[in-house]
């Protein structure tokens, strides 16, 4: 009998843009404060790509040391996968531009569009390929420059977001983080609530597009929020139940790092100490859309040891509406 392949993360890797964007910055830039973003956020500082970092860059740079970290080198890769909703231009995809700058010859490359929701929906894609045995190494790219398109006269937006990058590498190997199982839901009804209304086909820029900042981030904020907190609840529950496990088999929960209080919202339904919801990004990084989860799981993985057997609970809701959930296993074989 053929063995079955199970799809592993074998490696993982994320990069931050030097450049820090506080809340007292921000006060210069639009009517706000450091005490309305901390507590309606839990936001204090978020990073900002230089100019001519772009994207790409910052997606090369956390694939770059994910492979280092999976002992891969790009060669090894057959699929890169980029979720992203900042790329660096709408044709050809980033992942193609990320292709290039590692040198991954030998690999296919595409971008998925799933906003904050992205970096569990290209997972699922590695997953399959892994599982189905189409591919050995695919690598899965988050990376955001969402201060491109995020509009700083907008105080109801600007102060969420930040730019970063996080990178890993799934394989079919006998160690590493086993994707369980990974639950995903979109409600297309809902799509005007998180928006950059301009530069696709429907709207191609014009002077009046410019004019009418139609090429900039717009959010439905609050009715955002209900949807955030329903719709991750119900996407961890369905995980934990299809990989027939309770919440008290779960020593992390890494949700999406996008408000303080979605995350106090949505860890009050699980039994969950303070302690095992992992938001250390939040304060740090804002909201880096698709990266926010993987940059989230990267900075978990270097301060905790995770021991063989515990299962890690990933969360993440976006613009689409998207959401997604994840349980990831560690996984140690001789
Ligand atoms: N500083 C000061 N006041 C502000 C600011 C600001 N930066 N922004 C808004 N306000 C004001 C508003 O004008 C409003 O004033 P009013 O009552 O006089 O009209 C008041 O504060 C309350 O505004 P709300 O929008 O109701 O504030 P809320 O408590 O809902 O917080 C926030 C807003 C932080 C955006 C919250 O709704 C939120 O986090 N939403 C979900 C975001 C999310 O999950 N995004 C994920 C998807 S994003 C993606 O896919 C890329």
């Amino acid at each position: 009998m053929t063995e079955r392949l199970i799809a592993r993360i074998t490696g993982i890797g994320s990069y931050l843009p030097e450049r820090v964007l506080t809340n007292s910055d921000l006060e210069k830039m639009v009517e706000t404060s450091d005490e309305w973003i901390v507590s309606r956020t839990g936001m204090r500082e978020r990073r900002v790509a230089a100019i001519d970092e772009f994207t790409s860059d910052m997606g090369a740079k956390a694939a770059s040391q994910a492979l280092l970290n999976a002992e891969l080198t790009s060669n090894d890769i057959e699929m890169i996968i980029v979720a992203t909703m900042s790329p660096d231009y709408i044709s050809p995809s980033t992942a193609n531009i990320i292709q290039a700058k590692i040198q991954a010859n030998h690999a296919a490359a595409m971008d998925i569009q799933a906003a904050c929701s992205g970096f569990l929906y290209g997972l699922s894609l590695a997953k399959a390929y892994v599982e189905s045995g189409m591919y050995q190494n695919v690598l899965v790219i988050a990376s955001e420059k969402m201060t491109a398109f995020v509009d700083y006269q907008d105080r109801s937006s600007c102060v969420l977001f930040g730019d970063g990058a996080a990178a890993v590498v799934v394989s079919n190997k006998k160690t590493g983080l086993a994707i369980e199982t990974i639950c995903l839901g979109a409600d297309g009804q809902l799509a005007d609530l998180v928006i950059i209304p301009a530069g696709g086909s429907r709207h191609p820029a014009s002077t009046e597009t410019v004019e009418k900042k139609l090429h900039y981030f717009k959010m439905s904020g609050k009715e955002v929020f209900k949807h955030a907190v329903r719709r991750m609840t119900a996407a961890a529950r369905e995980c934990l139940t299809k990989a027939n496990l309770t919440e008290s088999d779960i020593s992390w929960l890494i949700p999406h790092q996008a408000n303080e209080r979605i995350i106090s919202a949505i860890a009050k339904q699980f039994s969950m100490t303070e302690k095992q919801v992992y938001k250390k990004t939040l304060p740090k990084y804002g909201n880096t859309s698709a990266s926010s989860v993987a940059i989230a799981l990267d900075e978990l993985l270097q301060e905790e040891e995770i021991q063989k057997g515990e299962h890690l609970l990933l969360v993440a809701f976006g613009g689409g509406l998207t959401w997604g959930a994840t349980i990831l296993t560690k996984i140690v074989e001789v």
